[in-house]
């Protein structure tokens, strides 16, 4: 695919771009023009975002199950999701770089960052499949990462509160009982790509803090307030637990937001700041 020099609107084109190794490949293509962004241009949205491939079929939640991995067919689907979630991931990181214009240069190239490395994780993912005989697509998928993204698609600190902060952070609490299941029943590739993918999430949730606070401050919110009021308008899945709050402390999230979390779950008391297995993940620093 012929890119555009320009950050955004090869962005854009990568992102309607259907065929998953066209649309990886489109990402890989990117850096080479990270210094060249038109942060102000308002670009217009073409029908047909996110280019997907015709499969996986796409059906209700209820109707896919993940649970249990001890034969290689549910591992299988249980990697094939993973793997779909990926997908998904590029997309939104591409979308958050074309359709919000006139924020600082850190923040799409934060969002670059974020679509290489998703790009990474459903390469591991797919490559394991394939060992396995799978193809992305074989397994139907649901769509929910998708319709938050396109729900807040009007406002970036809705996207960044509801998106990276509450169903990227809701991976975060997701991957260590997934990957102790793997482990488990002996799968140890398919657990070191879940200690892959968590080490780069933190980060993504990280940029999506970075990102949250810088707008809360320019608009003069408080960010602990704001978030429940957006929570409440855009109908945020209420996070049940058990949370992950090393990962979520390494994320950027603050005590206060941490503590409000918990309470909103009906689970608690925190527990206290030890030594954490993720000290030296990256926090961006502030813009
Ligand atoms: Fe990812
Ligand atoms: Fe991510």
């Amino acid at each position: 695919m012929m890119l555009p020099t320009e950050l955004r609107r090869a962005a854009l084109l990568a992102l309607a771009e259907p065929d998953p190794v066209a649309k990886c490949d489109a990402v890989r293509g990117l850096r080479a023009i990270a210094d060249n962004i038109d942060t102000t241009a308002a670009l217009v949205e073409p029908v047909g975002i996110p280019g997907r491939p015709v499969r996986p079929e796409l059906v209700d939640p209820h109707q896919l199950s993940t649970r249990g991995v001890h034969t290689p067919e549910r591992r299988a689907i249980l990697l094939h999701a993973l793997a779909h979630i990926e997908f998904n991931a590029i997309n939104l990181a591409l979308d958050a770089i074309w359709r919000f214009a006139d924020m600082p240069e850190a923040y799409y190239t934060d969002w670059l960052k974020v679509a290489e490395e998703e790009v990474f994780h459903y390469g591991l993912l797919t490559a394991y499949l394939a060992d396995m005989g799978i193809t992305y697509g074989d397994f139907p998928a649901h769509d929910g990462l998708w319709r938050m993204t396109a729900r807040t698609c009007g406002d970036v600190l809705a996207r960044m509160a509801l998106v990276p902060r509450t169903l990227e952070a809701r991976g975060l609490d997701a991957s260590p009982p997934i990957r102790a299941k793997l482990a488990q029943a002996g799968d140890h590739r398919a657990a070191e790509i879940l200690d892959v993918v968590l080490r780069d999430e933190i980060g993504h949730v990280a940029i999506g803090n970075r990102w949250y606070r810088h707008l809360c401050a320019q608009r003069g919110l408080d960010p602990l307030a704001e978030y429940e009021i957006l929570a409440l308008r855009f109908e945020a899945p209420i996070l049940r637990g058990p949370f992950n709050v090393p990962a979520r402390r390494a994320a950027g999230f603050t005590e206060e937001e941490l503590a409000a979390l918990v309470k909103r779950a009906g689970v608690g008391p925190l527990p206290p700041r030890a030594p954490s297995a993720f000290a030296a993940a990256p926090s961006p620093s502030a813009p």
